[in-house]
């Protein structure tokens, strides 16, 4: 299909996030307000969302253009029936050798198993807070902390290792919960990872004092569990690592606010209707279902992601804050996927 390709920055395509459902289990405050997502909310039909089929395609087309590393996402990837197929048609291909989850972890303990079995390589776990009143108001009452808990056990039990948390931390609502989320994560053996508070979607009434930058969040665990930082596993690494010095583990904050990564970033994502996004914060998406319905051959398909990607120049995280109009339309983050 071609040989690699690369932006107007020079970014070459490496990674593919997938959101394969927009609908989720739970109502973050910073995601799916439950008072929008309510009852009476219209999620995509079936019809309209990608078949697995086509979806595996398109990982097929962009595994030719340098696409090596694969990341499920949402929504809640879990709820989107059958996963485990996906996964199946994704492992088959030439050139992916990384096939991740980014989950909320309560639905873990049914489907594990069979997404391991699949070729499923590893599992990311949101949590927010270990306070389970916190964690309820963060998650709009939805699910307890003993559920995620348990989905991680399961992880475990089927062998993934290491396991990572993602953690959203968020001024005056979890920040004071940080420090002993952090010596769970360490007692249990998971590799924790805060993120900073993002701007992302148009729902969330974001604020800049609401951010805990990655550097206090270090400084107020380091004050309790001395750390120091290590190097990054690779190049464009999002999240900045640190070792407890004691050796009893990892942990790494996602500073996607205060120290953008913008230049390294070679991701791509792809929405469950099958637009895809060159980023986390673009406001225009480019369909590619049309060409997958109306019989398009794979060159066609290729040459319209080629052409999106070498036009592609985004850096939103690190003109942010020069921007004027930050009320621009946005997409949001169960649509695009984290
Ligand atoms: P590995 O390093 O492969 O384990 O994956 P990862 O760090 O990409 O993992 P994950 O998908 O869990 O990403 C963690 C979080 O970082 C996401 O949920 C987002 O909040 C944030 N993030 C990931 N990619 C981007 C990006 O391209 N831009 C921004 N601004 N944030 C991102
Ligand atoms: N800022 C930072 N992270 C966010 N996530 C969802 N919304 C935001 C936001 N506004 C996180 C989720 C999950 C991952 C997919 O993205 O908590 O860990
Ligand atoms: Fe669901 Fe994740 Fe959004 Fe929370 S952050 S509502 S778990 S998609
Ligand atoms: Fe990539 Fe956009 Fe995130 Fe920057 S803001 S790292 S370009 S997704």
């Amino acid at each position: 299909m071609g040989p690699n390709i690369t932006d107007t920055l020079h970014r070459p395509l490496r990674d593919l996030r997938i959101s394969v459902t927009d609908r989720c289990n739970f109502r973050c405050r910073y995601c799916m307000p439950a008072e929008i997502y309510g009852e009476h909310y219209r999620f995509m039909p079936k019809a309209e969302m990608l078949s697995f089929e086509e979806i595996a395609r398109l990982v097929r087309i962009m595994a030719g253009f340098g696409v090596e590393k694969i990341r499920l996402t949402g929504g809640e990837p879990l709820v989107r029936q059958q996963l485990e197929k996906l996964v199946e048609q994704i492992a088959a291909i030439d050139g992916i050798d990384d096939i991740a989850i980014t989950t909320n972890g309560v639905l873990l303990p049914q489907k594990i198993q069979a997404l391991k079995d699949a070729g499923l390589k590893r599992v990311t776990i949101s949590l927010d807070s270990l306070d389970n009143d916190v964690f309820r108001r963060m998650n709009g009452e939805r699910a307890d902390v003993q559920q995620v808990l348990d989905g991680i056990a399961a992880a475990q039990q089927a062998g993934f290792a290491p396991i990572k948390i993602n953690s959203v931390a968020q001024r005056g609502v979890n920040d004071h919960t940080l420090v002993d989320l952090a010596r769970y994560c360490r007692d249990n053996g998971l590799i924790l990872r805060f993120i900073e508070y993002m701007d992302v979607g148009t729902l969330n009434g974001w604020k800049l004092d609401q951010v805990v930058p990655a550097r206090e969040i270090i400084e107020r665990i380091g004050a309790e569990i001395p750390l120091e930082p290590i190097e990054p596993n690779y190049r464009g690494e999002v999240a900045s690592r640190y070792r407890y010095a004691d050796g009893s583990g990892e942990i790494g904050v996602i500073a996607s606010v205060t120290q953008p990564f913008c230049g390294t970033c070679t991701r791509l994502r792809l929405t469950p209707e099958g637009n895809i996004y060159t980023c986390l914060f673009a406001v225009q998406g480019t369909e590619l279902r049309d060409l997958l319905r109306s019989g398009a051959p794979d060159e066609a398909i290729a040459d319209r992601i080629r052409g999106v990607w070498q036009a592609r120049a985004d850096r939103y995280s690190e003109i942010r804050s020069s921007l004027t109009d930050l009320e621009r339309p946005k997409v949001e983050m169960y649509h695009i996927g984290g």
